[in-house]
């Protein structure tokens, strides 16, 4: 069957690649932009390491700097308006997963009309969106290189999962300067969302060998890196693998999919705004057990292994990968159930489980999957019923 690959035009990387954009920005002839961040890096001085970037290139700006994490469509409309009132041809997003979906989803609207509710699924736009450079501060969600994005709605409480190509970024920057001032629990959560990405590459119906061949990579990598990274931020080389990683696990899922993991994590984090990637953690090793009991997993379960440099007997590779992924959650510092999170309650588990079962990441899983699956693992997750 014919494959297609997505990639960004230009990515930049390395200790100082900010500095790379203004010449590309100059190129384009584009005079007017609006810079998408949360306060945190508006206050950090890395927003401001950006707007020099801009100035220098000749470009007037505005900054909206209210972007939350789970972003809503509320922020997203607020962006609209800013950029429309200063008349953006390019908008340029500071910052992890949060900043950057909403700057898709921005871009999005701003070419295609309309609200951002309706770009809900999987190629709902028809038009490119308004460039947009994505300049990433966190090493997990590859954002800066998919063609996924997500919004939170806050009436129904949960995430729109949006899978779109007209809404990949035209230039996207990993500068380890941007990255190396993350605490250690946000390196620790935003590694886990890049590692989960790459393992569900590898067990995604779409997995293809370009897929697998990043997939691979990226899991070796950050197994290898983000215990340093969590430990030391200030471990240069770490930093600069993880950035490689979570970039080429983004490249890995943006062409190959997701699975189970991704779609109960968005119904978990939407319901009760909790961070993406610790809820990916927790959950990844009881859906592994879970998949562990389908023969469809077996061979896949050894690529894994292998990937992760582990030594297993024959028919041992999957819980030798469970047993990695839940001692790395514990080096890191991750909590290993459900119940550690605030809010969670197994009242609500029908309810998640019902979002979860519509979530677009679903359509990649493997194996198909019925309500009373994904109940269960919700409630292994929680017991902590490995
Ligand atoms: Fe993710």
């Amino acid at each position: 069957m014919p494959e297609r690959i997505n990639a960004v035009k230009t990515t930049f990387f390395g200790k100082g690649a900010i500095r790379l954009i203004g010449p590309e920005l100059k190129k384009t002839g584009i005079s007017r932009a609006l810079l998408i961040t949360d306060r945190f890096l508006y206050q950090s001085g890395l927003a401001q390491k950006v707007a020099d970037v801009l100035s220098d290139a000749g470009i007037e700006y505005a900054v909206y700097y209210d972007v939350k994490p789970n972003p809503s469509v509320v922020i997203v409309n607020e962006c609209i308006s800013a950029a429309r009132a200063i008349g953006a041809g390019v908008l340029i997003a500071l910052g992890g997963g949060s900043a950057i979906d909403t700057a898709k989803a921005v871009s999005i609207v701003m070419e295609n009309g309309g609200r951002v509710e309706q770009y809900e699924g999987v190629d709902k736009s028809s038009r490119a969106g308004l460039p947009l450079v994505a300049i990433n501060t966190t090493a997990g969600t590859g954002s800066e290189c998919t063609t996924f994005y997500i919004v939170t709605d806050p009436v129904r409480h949960s995430k729109m999962a949006m899978v779109d190509t007209n809404c990949m970024v035209s230039i996207a920057v990993n500068d380890t300067d941007f990255m190396s001032s993350m605490p250690p629990k946000l390196t620790a959560a935003t590694g886990m969302d890049a590692l989960t990405h790459a393992i569900e590459a590898v067990f995604s119906k779409g997995a293809t060998p370009v897929t697998d061949k990043d997939a691979v990579w990226a899991i070796r990598i950050i197994m290898e890196n983000l215990p340093v990274a969590v430990r030391n931020g200030a471990d240069e080389k770490a930093r600069t693998m993880m950035a490689y990683a979570e970039n080429v696990a983004g490249m890995a899922f943006s062409n190959a999919g997701l699975g189970m993991v991704h779609a109960m994590a968005h119904a978990l984090g939407g319901h009760y705004n909790l961070p993406h990637g610790v809820c990916n953690a927790v959950l990844l090793p009881y859906v592994l057990n879970f998949d562990m009991m389908k023969s469809e997993f077996a061979p896949r379960f050894e690529v894994l292994a292998d990937a992760m440099g582990l030594s297993y007997n024959a028919g041992s590779a999957a819980q030798a990968v469970v047993s990695a992924i839940v001692d790395m959650n514990a080096e890191i510092g991750i909590s290993p159930k459900l119940s550690d999170l605030e809010g969670v309650n197994p009242d609500d588990f029908q309810a998640l489980t019902a979002l979860a079962m519509h979530d677009t990441c679903m359509t990649t899983n493997l194996v198909p999957l019925t309500a009373s699956d994904v109940t269960e693992v919700y409630t292994a997750a929680y017991y902590g019923n490995q």
